[in-house]
């Protein structure tokens, strides 16, 4: 591998220590949460709310992310978010009532907010154009690889009998790794030339790519900027040409989250006590499963994804994770005739739902906001993507216990299979194919007012 590549991978490697920190933050709850609503005495509402906090955070954090990141530099943005995320886990470690830990979590998932904007932007600008899909890809398996850390934190927590405040500490070491490797980094190319910082624009670039390339790499970006500074205003957001991408990218991240993913991420254990996992820690044991499949699958799909290309993974997943919600809701239905068989019908549905998920939906949602937008207003639509994931994410975690109670088990994971379905509908008659497309292609497709679906048509 050449010098200059495996410092890229080196780069984005160290930033998507942020996607870790997301992965971890989000996740950690889910085991947590049987021994927190122990101790503080929790109702369905009041768990709900120590879930969601986080999500309310991230919210503020995707919406203010643009903003700071421009004005600031990404470099600065990712150095203030990792000491956030280790204030925000010392002050929902220590908290003493429900409130506290609510606070906490909220200024955690400030941090998670601004990550989830600000490091995928990071690893694209760093990147050298060649290697920039894998390299961005790298930041949804580090979620997944964050998710799996904190079931295992989890597991080790619960079977030791450390309790949920160490569970949330462990937090601090990634968060602490991401501030000290984040501090030998570069800021990025893009950003220093917005700033007119050309010469030490040129020294990133000269360590990133092979000197020629370098110089050409530098004339693109100040063109592209050129364009940027006429064309990328809010106004030109709501422009009509641009209104199937934004389409596109809101629906595909309301898929996401509403076919209930974070209910398996955040709730797998409370599920799998529901399903006969009585005691805490087999209910663990058997989420780290979950995490396991998550991980393994992500990188299934990235090796699939530019092959085989975005919508058959979409068809295949979204169909998958319906069958398996029909699967789990019918598990539940037939509760007293199954007896000691439904836990095992449970594990398996869940586990075949997160595959399908991890090699969809998971990675394809993000992949595809960092592809359809038009280079010059790409930033601001793709936080509005960001920003509407963190508020479909915040409505399904804020009702998803409710709505148990209120239709039973098996009418929650039905109707997250019917969104399931009407998802499959949604994106065999909107998504486009961007396999292989150059992004030009596709902003010239949209100005020209081909339909949603043919976008990535030549
Ligand atoms: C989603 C998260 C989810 C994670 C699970 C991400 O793509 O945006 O909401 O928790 O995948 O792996």
């Amino acid at each position: 591998m050449q010098q200059t590549s495996k410092f890229a991978y080196v780069v984005a490697g160290v930033a998507a220590m942020g996607g870790l920190l997301f992965g971890f933050d989000t996740g950690v709850i889910s085991g947590a949460l049987l021994f927190i609503r122990q101790e503080f005495a929790l109702s369905a509402l009041q768990q709900e709310i120590v879930v969601s906090a986080v999500l309310i955070g991230a919210m503020l954090g995707a919406f203010f992310s643009g903003q700071v990141t421009d004005r600031f530099g990404r470099k600065k943005v990712v150095l203030i978010t990792a000491l956030v995320f280790a204030f925000g886990t010392i002050w929902a470690a220590m908290a003493q009532n429900m409130i506290g830990l609510a606070y906490g979590r909220l200024v955690l998932g400030m941090a998670i907010g601004v990550a989830s904007f600000c490091v995928p932007l990071y690893i694209s600008e760093i990147s050298p154009p060649a290697m920039r899909g894998a390299l961005v890809s790298l930041n949804q398996l580090m979620i997944t690889i964050g998710i799996l850390v904190s079931y295992f934190v989890d597991d080790a927590c619960a079977r030791l009998g450390l309790g949920w405040r160490v569970m949330f500490l462990c937090g601090v070491v990634p968060a602490i790794a991401l501030f000290v490797g984040m501090l030998f980094l570069p800021e990025t190319p893009r950003w220093l030339m917005s700033k007119s910082r050309d010469a030490e624009a040129m020294n990133v670039l000269k360590k990133l790519l092979p000197s020629d390339e370098a110089a050409a790499e530098a004339a693109m970006i100040r063109q592209t900027m050129g364009e940027a500074e006429n064309q990328g205003t809010l106004r030109d957001l709501l422009a009509p040409w641009l209104r199937p991408a934004l389409i596109i990218g809101v629906g595909i991240m309301l898929i996401q989250q509403a076919t209930g993913i974070n209910t398996v991420i955040y709730y797998a254990p409370t599920i799998f006590q529901m399903a006969g996992f009585t005691s805490e820690i087999s209910a663990i044991t058997a989420t780290v499963s979950v995490g396991i499949i998550n991980v393994l699958f992500t990188i299934v799909s990235i090796r699939l994804i530019d092959r085989l290309g975005r919508k058959p993974l979409l068809s295949f997943g979204l169909l998958g994770m319906s069958a398996s919600l029909v699967v789990l809701g019918g598990a539940f239905f037939f509760e007293t005739q199954l007896g000691g068989l439904l836990k095992w019908i449970a594990i398996g549905s869940m586990l075949a739902y997160i595959a399908c998920f991890a090699i969809s939906l998971g990675p394809i949602a993000w992949l595809l906001i960092s592809e359809i937008y038009p280079t010059t207003i790409r930033g601001k639509a793709m936080s509005v993507a960001t920003l509407s994931n963190w508020g479909f994410n915040f409505v399904v975690a804020m009702t998803f216990l409710s709505i148990t109670e209120t239709l039973g088990k098996p009418g929650a994971f039905w109707l997250y299979a019917l969104v399931g379905v009407a998802g499959w509908v949604f994106c065999r008659r909107y998504v486009p194919e961007t396999r292989g497309v150059t992004l030009e292609a596709i902003e010239h497709n949209l100005k020209t007012g081909v339909p949603a679906k043919d976008l990535g048509k030549v």
